[in-house]
């Protein structure tokens, strides 16, 4: 049996994950705010370095495989410390346990949302590993209203399926022999989308952004099992990718662009 870390165990996707990996066996230690194994706050410095220490302890310095769901997506900062920095640097940081895996394996969760509007300043102060900067384009974002807010949502997965992509090569994932991937999801049933989905006119303002023609929203066990796929040993190639698992909405918006 393998040791798995999932973030956002606690609910939704990562909840999913965790109970599918349990299920077949696998050991999980789960990382959330409260209802984890680790009981940890991954938009700060402070948290990230808390959890990285009460996993090496409980895994005895040694990780099979990261799967990254903690997000959320409210038209605030903390959107960018979590679903950026929260996942880039909680990985740096297991890269010494994942090494001592005989098939190291990671996978994050991005979104459909990386197809938005993004302020490029934002995915440039991310990708430049600098969430100071970050936290201040965020910031600026935010004081200009909820609707210009939100691009720290889209712009957090953007920088994070891009992030994915550059490092995937290098000789810290690559050289380790680390396949690192992302899964994008459309309109998932959790209680991050309960309230957008509670009205008709509110439903059809997320459909009409997120167009689902194959099998309309679905459950977090559809992306959990493709996290559980990317993270098996059985993926030996598969690396750098953003997999768009959202009903077709990558191939309604953007078509021929492959
Ligand atoms: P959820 O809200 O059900 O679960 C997210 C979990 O992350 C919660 O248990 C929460 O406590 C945890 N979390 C939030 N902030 C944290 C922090 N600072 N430190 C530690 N844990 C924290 O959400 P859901 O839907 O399961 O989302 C999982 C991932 O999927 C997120 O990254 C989200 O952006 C992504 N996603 C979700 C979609 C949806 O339609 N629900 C669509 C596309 C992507």
């Amino acid at each position: 049996s393998r040791t798995y870390v999932v973030t956002g165990s606690a609910s939704g996707v990562g909840a999913s994950t965790a109970a599918l990996l349990r299920g077949r066996g696998d050991r999980v230690v789960g990382v959330d705010l409260r209802d984890a194994e680790v009981e940890a706050d991954l938009s700060t410095p402070d948290g990230r370095a808390a959890a990285v220490d009460r996993v090496t302890t409980l895994t005895d310095g040694r990780v099979d495989g990261v799967v990254a769901c903690a997000g959320i997506a409210a038209p605030v900062p903390k959107t960018v410390a979590v679903n950026f920095f929260g996942v880039t640097r909680l990985l740096a940081a297991l890269l010494p346990a994942l090494e001592r895996s005989d098939a190291p394996r990671v996978a994050v969760v991005s979104s459909m949302a990386t197809l938005q509007t993004v302020s490029d300043e934002l995915v440039a102060a991310c990708l430049a590993d600098d969430e100071d900067a970050a936290l201040r384009v965020a910031a600026a974002l935010a004081d200009q209203g909820p609707e210009v807010g939100y691009l720290s949502y889209p712009s957090s997965k953007r920088a994070l399926s891009r992030w994915v992509r550059r490092e995937c090569v290098t000789p810290a994932w690559a050289g380790r022999g680390i396949p690192l991937n992302a899964v994008a999801p459309g309109t998932v049933l959790t209680p991050m989308t309960s309230s957008l989905l509670a009205t008709p006119e509110s439903a059809a303002m997320v459909d009409a952004a997120v167009p689902m023609p194959l099998h309309g929203h679905q459950s977090p066990e559809s992306v959990a099992s493709l996290l559980l796929w990317l993270t098996d040993p059985a993926n030996t190639h598969v690396t750098g990718q953003t997999i768009y698992d959202d009903g077709g909405a990558d191939a309604v918006l953007r078509g021929d662009d492959v």
